[in-house]
Parts: C-alpha cells; sequence; structure tokens
C-alpha cells in the first residue's frame, strides 16, 4: 500500500482547534473510531495545557460512543449536525456546550456541497477496502462519506479488518449533479443500483491510513413487548385493511421503518402478519427485525443507509454475505432519504413519535417541549413524500405520567399535513381527509388511553369552535402539570 500508515495519535495531529471535521458512517455503522478517540485525548491534553481545542462535526447520523461520546466527554465539540443519541453529546448540547443544528438527512450533503454550511477540511472514514488509486469501500454504514470526501483537503481512512474486504459489491455510491444539472434518480425499485461499489478519491488526498480491528457499537433492541406487539397488530390490521380495499396496489408497497426500539419490535410484529405480503424495504436504517424477516423470506430486499444490527446480527450477515449482497443494498443518505425516490416509489413510512396532538401534528425530537432527545433524523424526508405516512407511539410514557397525546404538541417536527394514520396500542386514527376537529375526535376515541380521554374530551368543549380549535390559556396544561407535581393526571382544564 502506497499511503502512510500510521497510528491513531499520529493521525489525530492532522486535525487541529477549530477545524471542522466530516465523519463517515450512519449511526455506530461504519463510523470511524480509533481516530475520533485520538482526537478527543488531544483536546483533553490542550485543554488541561490551558489551550483552547474543539472541532466543528459533520456526521452522517448518530455514531458510536467511541466518536460521539469520547468527542462529547473531552468538551471538543463545537457545533454538530445531524441526528445524534449519545448521552454525553445529549447532556452537552442541552447544556448549550456545543451548538447543535437539527436537519433533514437528505438534505445534508448537498448543503454541504451548495456552501451553506463551512465545508469540512478533513474527513475521517472508516473502510473494509482501500487501493492504491484511491477507492475506498466503505463499511456497514454509509452516511455523508462521498460528500465529505470530495469536499475535504485531506482524508484519514481508518481501515477496519472487523468488517470483510468481500462486503465490496453491497454499496451503492452515488452523488447526484447540483441543480440546475440535476438529472432524475434511476432507482425504480429498491433493489435498482444507479453508482459504483466504492466510493472513488484522490488518493494524493489520503494523508494517513489507521488500521484497526474493532467492532461496531450498536447496542441491543429491547424485545416486543405487550404495547409494542400491539401497535403491530394494529398497524398490520390497517395496512391489510388498505390492500384489502384496493388502496394499496395488491403486489403492496415498499416499507420505510424508523429508528429504535419501537421501530424494530414493531416491524417485526408486522412481518409476522401472514395477511400482509412478504414486502421491499426502501429505508435508512436496517435493523435487527430485518435480517430476521428475510431470513424468513418475508422481506424481499433491504435499501437502505446502514445495517443497524446488534453484533450478534453482523455476524450472521457476515457469515452468509452472498445471501445478504443480493437482498441488501447501502446508500449514502442523499439517495437512501431521497423525496424524490420515495415519491415515485410510493413508500409506506413508519416512524415513531414522542408525542403528538389532537390534532395530528407530531414532536419526534423534544422532550416535554425542552430536552432535545436524538433529531428528526430522516422521519420528515420519509413523512412528507410517503404514500402513506404512519406514526406510531405508546399511548404514555413514564409509566403512565406523560400522556403521548396532548392538546398541543409541545415543539413540532411533522406537521398535520404530512401525518396522515397515528396508531398506538389502542387504535387507529386515519386522518385523511378528516378536518382538524374530526381529526381530533378520532385521536381521542382511538389513540389516547383511555385515563386521558376526559380530560382531552373537557380540554376540546373549552377550546374556540373555529376551524382549528385551540384554548390559548390552558393548551399546555398537561405540560405544565408534569413539570410541576410529575404527573399529568394533576392536569385541570
Ligand atoms: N415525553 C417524555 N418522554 C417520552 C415521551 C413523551 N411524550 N415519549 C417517550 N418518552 C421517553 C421514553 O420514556 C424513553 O425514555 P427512557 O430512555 O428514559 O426510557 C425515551 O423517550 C425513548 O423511548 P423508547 O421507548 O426507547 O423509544 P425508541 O427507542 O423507539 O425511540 C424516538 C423513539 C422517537 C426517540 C426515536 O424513534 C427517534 O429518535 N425518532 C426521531 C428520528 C426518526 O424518526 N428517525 C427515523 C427516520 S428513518
Amino acid at each position: 500500500m502506497n499511503y502512510k500508515i500510521m497510528t491513531a495519535d499520529e493521525a489525530a495531529m492532522f486535525v487541529n482547534n477549530g477545524e471542522i471535521v466530516g465523519f463517515s458512517g450512519f449511526t455506530p455503522a461504519g463510523c470511524p473510531k480509533e481516530v475520533p478517540t485520538a482526537i478527543a485525548k488531544r483536546a483533553e491534553a490542550e485543554h488541561a495545557a490551558g489551550r483552547e481545542f474543539r472541532i466543528g462535526m459533520y456526521t452522517g447520523a448518530s455514531t458510536g460512543d467511541s466518536l460521539d461520546g469520547a468527542l462529547a466527554r473531552a468538551n471538543a465539540v463545537l457545533f454538530r449536525t445531524p441526528y445524534q443519541s449519545n448521552k454525553d453529546m445529549r447532556t452537552r448540547l442541552n447544556a448549550q456546550e456545543a451548538h447543535y443544528f437539527d436537519m433533514h438527512l437528505s438534505h445534508l450533503a448537498q448543503e454541504l456541497r451548495y456552501g451553506f454550511m463551512p465545508k469540512p477540511n478533513i474527513a475521517i472514514v472508516e473502510a473494509c477496502k482501500l487501493t492504491d488509486d484511491g477507492k475506498i469501500v466503505p463499511t456497514s454504514g454509509v452516511g455523508i462519506l462521498p460528500t465529505v470526501c470530495r469536499l475535504a483537503d485531506k482524508i484519514i481512512v481508518e481501515l477496519n479488518a472487523a468488517h470483510p474486504e468481500e462486503l465490496e459489491g453491497i454499496h451503492d455510491i452515488y452523488e447526484p449533479q447540483d441543480p440546475p444539472c440535476r438529472e432524475a434518480i434511476p432507482v425504480y425499485k429498491p433493489s435498482d443500483r444507479c453508482g459504483k461499489p466504492y466510493v472513488q478519491v484522490d488518493p494524493k488526498k489520503i494523508v494517513a491510513v489507521v488500521k484497526t480491528n474493532r467492532p461496531n457499537e450498536v447496542g441491543k433492541f429491547s424485545p416486543v413487548d405487550e404495547v409494542t406487539a400491539k401497535i403491530g397488530e394494529n398497524v398490520a390490521n390497517f395496512l391489510a385493511g388498505e390492500l384489502k380495499a384496493g388502496r394499496i396496489p395488491a403486489s403492496f408497497l415498499p416499507i420505510q421503518s424508523g429508528v429504535g426500539n419501537i421501530a424494530n419490535a414493531l416491524l417485526g410484529s408486522l412481518g409476522e402478519n401472514k395477511d400482509i405480503p412478504a414486502f421491499e424495504m426502501y429505508t435508512e436504517v436496517i435493523q435487527d427485525a430485518v435480517i430476521d424477516l428475510m431470513k424468513k423470506g418475508r422481506v424481499k430486499f433491504a435499501s437502505g443507509c446502514s445495517l443497524t444490527v446488534s453484533a450478534p446480527k453482523l455476524e450472521e450477515i457476515y457469515n452468509d454475505l452472498d445471501f445478504f449482497k443480493q437482498r441488501v443494498c447501502l446508500r449514502p443518505q442523499e439517495l437512501s432519504n431521497n423525496p424524490e425516490v420515495a415519491r415515485r416509489l410510493g413508500l409506506i413510512t413508519i416512524n415513531t413519535a414522542l408525542e403528538a396532538d389532537i390534532f395530528g401534528n407530531v414532536n419526534s425530537t423534544h422532550v416535554l417541549g425542552t430536552k432535545m432527545m436524538n433529531g428528526i433524523g430522516g422521519s420528515c424526508d420519509f413523512t412528507r413524500n410517503a404514500y402513506i405516512s404512519i406514526f406510531t407511539t405508546p399511548s404514555t410514557a413514564k409509566d403512565g405520567k406523560i400522556s403521548a397525546i396532548v392538546p398541543m404538541v409541545s415543539h413540532l417536527d411533522q406537521s398535520e399535513h404530512s401525518v396522515k394514520v397515528l396508531i398506538t396500542e389502542h387504535g387507529v386514527a386515519d386522518l385523511r381527509g378528516k378536518s382538524p376537529i374530526q381529526r381530533a375526535n378520532c385521536i381521542i376515541e382511538n389513540c389516547v388511553a383511555p385515563e386521558y380521554r376526559d380530560m382531552l374530551r373537557k380540554y376540546l368543549d373549552s377550546a374556540t369552535k373555529s376551524h382549528t380549535p385551540l384554548n390559548i390559556n390552558t393548551c399546555f396544561n398537561m405540560h405544565k402539570a408534569f413539570a410541576e407535581t410529575g404527573d399529568m393526571h394533576n392536569a385541570e382544564f
């Protein structure tokens, strides 16, 4: 190999205070691990010597603890975008100790190319294979790897032997032209490929190669419980009804499924339901449930940006790569989450709300309106362009002390105009073609936990009799009751 092989500590010396780093990967899949930890160590040493050391960070989405966690703990973050989910990073952002701006994941690469944000000086990327002529084969997640490699002056490659070189062929690397020259993306079904199996970079930009053999840091998923099983059943029954009514074509449509425990559990339940035919996925994260369903023939193909699977599941995939390479395609997020493709393929999108209001507005990001949880991720990319957009949530949180359905969301991510169906363990609110008052009644009767229904009916009675009923004095009373007493049951209307 013609490149300079060095230790992570040596490679970290290429990154200086105030510089901006673009990282590969998406969720903890495909993220570099050694060099970010070494940068964090360097930041700690600089701080101890009384010097400033903080960097700007562009990632694909959330990352692993050795990236977000290490840099957050070292207080080495000037700004960061997009989605994150590390608890130490979350603490920093919520304490205003690092600037965070939440972006639609499909927007990030193009907005970097447009120059809307400062360009990354350096790209740090994980690869399973690197050739002397600058071909980088990513690992289990892609993210913004092609774009940050294009824009950065220097590239550091972490060559990770925990991912086999035989992964080559699973990726579909494509970067659209920028307007006014952009053409339609030639993906007409989830299994179509339109790019190359590697990222081509100028080999002269690769300043360091760090060899490692370190597994991904994806945690375990919570098992299906009674509530998530019931939500899964409700989603499946709703979709089966749509199929029967002829509102979904008999061949079915590709599914996009959100991130997290609830999404993983409900996709599992949905896949087991025999009223739903085997389906394809055009999604962002491919979680454990997809792999299990694929082995059973229930998922025929999955296009995504990452294999966000637990360690044993990744081992299953790597042990049977021939099987999975025919059924999985990993793409940059600009393509996996592309609104144009999502609208054209007719995706059935299923994402998770933290909170929804009685009109169908959804908050997926801000706990009780204040604390940033993770970010919007790709939820808006998909929801706004879906064939049918579904939001699911358990009807309550924190042992019933929080109702996930409130008079007005405390933060808005998806508006009532984009959310077509809301589903909890209690039932389905089909919001299509309904006015605000009809939506409110439908959500209260079908989705709200029975113990909170009277409270929300009372609120509605007290609200204006206008197109969208509102009581400006009391619409946040449930949030206020939780803030003051720790229980929304104490809200008064
Ligand atoms: N108010 C306050 N807290 C709430 C809440 C509410 N209305 N609803 C849920 N919570 C809490 C839960 O109690 C839980 O807390 P804990 O971590 O202390 O146990 C936490 O929020 C997350 O719930 P969990 O059951 O672990 O859900 P999850 O892993 O399925 O994640 C989201 C749910 C909404 C946070 C997650 O899906 C997300 O970040 N979504 C936004 C991005 C997105 O949709 N991406 C997909 C596009 S492909």
